[in-house]
């Protein structure tokens, strides 16, 4: 796009092929080069206390901590597509978690955090928010407007997650935020699963969107990185506390990310596909108790999903009928294509065995038999669902010795 300053109405697709692209200031590159800087110089003093101006600190490069062009492309590119303000980038997922939570409570506030969360945040609340006096209450994913009674006057963040870690519950992030305005607090959600492309969280209620952009975002499993999104009004408050604690993302992570981000949509379009496809057969299996996959209409959150998500990503779970923790190892270790291995979001499909009630505090899962996450990559269905049929042959086999 010309940087002409004229007016813009393009789709979202549109977007993620020239968002934070500027190729008139790179001698026509149509990538924007990885600026490796701490350093930048100031030609002079006037120039110097210019960049120091508190009302624009954070839109000029002024030193390598607060942004690069590099980065600052990719903030701009991950805003637009989710409709945000502004984004900030930082070194991982969990950071973009943890210091949007600290800006937004101080000693002696609430936190509500829905009870499904990514497990590591839950680790954040229990082991630094209580030392910083912030008590937390989990609650039930499934709350919708109920969320209104648990709400107290020091409540100042509705931490949503949508689908939940691991069990995949759809949240009503709309009636939450509408509670949670009401009542005064902000609503901060992880993003993750629906990557910025698949749910619009800003026009959902949401004041700031977390997402480890490890994820789809950079859709390679080669790099990790987090970003969060915000309203106008939430921005300086983040951002100010991202640049206090010190957090910032390496360039060429924000490099790969971009690159990433480009074929974001017609990824996630395959990776949708794929699992639908895959978590059909799995319904029709046996030995699967259910499939937690919110695009299914048989999921229970198929009805707030289709109404608020734009779309659904390779990532689901399923619960197995009883069997042995050894068969069900046999059954992954019979597995040729999907991996073992922590994260998510890349090409490639992975598989993991879970413990959700391990984490629950607020509410009880209640499996039939052993649970699993898997991720379907952007290989042949047909040769996934070959390779899940010879793990289920070994889990059979393990059952029966
Ligand atoms: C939902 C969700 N949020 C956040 C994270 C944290 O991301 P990172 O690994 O980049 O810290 C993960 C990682 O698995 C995740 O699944």
């Amino acid at each position: 796009m010309k940087s002409d300053g004229g007016p813009r109405n393009y789709r979202k697709d549109t977007l993620l092929a020239h968002l934070g692209r500027h190729p008139e200031a790179q001698h026509g590159a149509v990538n924007p080069p990885v600026y490796h800087a701490s350093t930048i110089l100031s030609s002079n003093m006037a120039e110097w206390e210019k960049k120091r101006d508190p009302k624009t600190r954070f839109d000029v490069v002024r030193y390598g901590l607060l942004g690069t062009p590099t980065t600052f492309a990719l903030e701009e590119a991950l805003a637009a597509i989710e409709g945000g303000h502004r984004a900030m980038l930082m070194s991982s997922g969990l950071a973009a978690i943890t210091a949007p939570l600290q800006a937004c409570l101080k000693c002696g506030d609430h936190l509500l955090m829905v009870d499904s969360a990514y497990g590591p945040a839950r680790t954040f609340c229990e082991r630094v928010l209580t030392r910083c006096g912030v008590a937390t209450t989990y609650y039930d994913p499934l709350i919708g407007d109920g969320i209104a009674r648990l709400m107290r006057p020091n409540t100042k963040v509705v931490y949503v997650e949508s689908p939940g870690s691991l069990t995949f519950e759809v949240q009503d992030v709309p009636a939450i935020a509408a509670a949670a305005h009401e009542a005064g607090a902000k609503v901060l959600m992880d993003n993750t699963w629906a990557s910025p492309y698949l749910f619009p969280s800003f026009a959902r209620g949401v004041d700031v969107s977390i997402h480890a952009a490890t994820k789809y975002v950079v859709g390679h499993s080669d790099v990790v990185l987090g970003a969060v999104i915000t309203t106008e009004e939430m921005y300086l408050k983040v951002r100010t506390m991202v640049a206090d604690l010190g957090h910032c993302a390496a360039p060429d992570d924000a490099y790969y990310a971009l690159r990433g981000l480009r074929t974001l949509s017609v990824r996630l379009e395959r990776h949708e596909r794929n699992a639908l496809t895959v978590a059909r057969w799995l319904q029709t299996r046996p030995e699967v108790s259910r499939v937690l996959y919110p695009a299914l209409p048989e999921d229970p959150g198929h009805a707030l999903w289709k109404r608020d998500f734009l779309g659904a990503t390779g990532l689901f779970g399923m619960v197995l009928k009883p069997a042995p923790k050894e068969a069900v190892y046999a059954m992954i270790d019979a597995l040729d294509l999907f991996g073992i291995g922590s994260s998510w979001g890349g090409f490639e499909s992975l598989i993991l065995p879970t413990d959700p009630e391990r984490l629950r505090t607020a509410t009880r899962w209640n499996a039939e038999g052993p649970s699993l996450r898997l991720h379907i990559g952007l290989e042949d269905p047909q040769d996934l669902i070959a390779d899940l049929e010879r793990g289920f042959y070994q889990l059979q086999v393990a059952m029966a010795a």
